[in-house]
């Protein structure tokens, strides 16, 4: 896991978008360099050698007025073909009609991602199997986002009532970093994506071990967190599944415990980072839909014991 970069595509759908980049960076160096030493050599040679009088004018040369028309022309015709190519490979055909691998859901400011397939619900963290392309329906639930994992390829724009089908695939095994990319409002900087890529089979693993039931924590502390959970308002906005909660308005919390980030990205999924979290979520998430519920420090503490236990 690096950087998020242009420079290390992780599919040919983002090699082809990498590609494309270099080839008009490279063709851009060369016409800067080309013209700021046609500049710097054109004012030393030509310039007055007497003060006050004029340089030798000249006027109209139509070889050159040609080379300077037909060679940028040409570039945009090789940058167009590129562009095609690059259009094309990047964003292959999908049938809309055949039902999507994976859906997910851009809200504010979070990403919740479903697999119908196999139930599977999770949030801000997208897993994929290595080497096969994923029907992936992108939706919004409130205003415009855009998914976007540089390593994957192209941005793609969550539109609410007009879902998107397309492929995304991806090629080696590993974390990739990406972000909404479309201003969304207070919270926009914190909707993080991590996808991990994974083999076919680490990633049917994964996948049947998110669609079972958890169990939690048999502890006393955890078996308070779980009253609690239902009995406060926990349980109006999320769901766990195997309990009453079902509600879908903020993450699903199914296998809490599993991730790695809590509010989508804003802090690291420790039990130390989601007591502070659930203690005050606006002092790290101002203006996100996760009230402060002025919780008890005990109850802070019995919560905490039931989610970090969700696995
Ligand atoms: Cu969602 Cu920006």
């Amino acid at each position: 896991m690096g950087p998020i970069s242009p420079f290390d595509p992780a599919s040919g759908q983002a090699l082809a978008i990498s590609n494309l980049f270099i080839l008009t960076l490279a063709i851009g160096g060369i016409v800067f360099l080309l013209v700021t030493s046609l500049v710097v050599y054109a004012s030393i040679r030509y310039r007055s050698r007497q003060v006050g009088a004029d340089p030798k004018q000249v006027f109209g040369n139509r070889r050159m007025e040609i080379a300077w028309t037909a060679a940028p022309a040409g570039l945009l015709l090789v940058l167009f073909g590129f562009t095609l190519h690059a259009m094309a490979v990047s964003d292959p055909p999908v049938s809309p009609s055949e039902s999507p691998d994976m859906v997910i859901v851009a809200h504010q400011w979070w990403w919740e991602v479903r697999y119908p397939q196999d139930g599977v619900v999770t949030a801000n963290e997208v897993h994929l199997p290595v080497g096969r392309p994923i029907r992936l329906r992108l939706e919004s639930a409130d205003v415009i986002h855009d998914f976007w994992v540089p390593a994957l390829g192209r941005k793609m724009d969550a539109t609410p009532g007009h879902p998107v089908t397309y492929s995304i695939s991806v090629d080696k095994p590993g974390i990739y970093l990406g972000t909404c990319a479309e201003f969304c409002g207070a919270q926009h900087a914190w909707m993080r994506i991590r996808v991990v890529a994974q083999s076919p089979a680490d990633f049917n693993r994964w996948l049947s071990q998110q669609a079972a039931v958890p169990t939690p924590a048999k502890t006393e502390a955890a078996t308070r967190g779980a009253q609690l959970f239902q009995s406060l308002t926990c349980s109006s906005c999320h769901a766990i599944a195997g309990t009453p909660a079902q509600a879908h308005v903020g993450p699903d919390l199914t296998h809490l415990a599993d991730r790695q980030t809590l509010g989508a990205g804003v802090l690291d999924n420790t039990p130390d980072n989601l007591k502070r979290w659930l203690t005050n979520p606006q002092a790290y998430k101002p203006g996100s839909y996760m009230p402060n519920l002025h919780l008890s420090p005990d109850q802070v503490d019995a919560l905490v014991a039931y989610l970090e236990s969700l696995k």
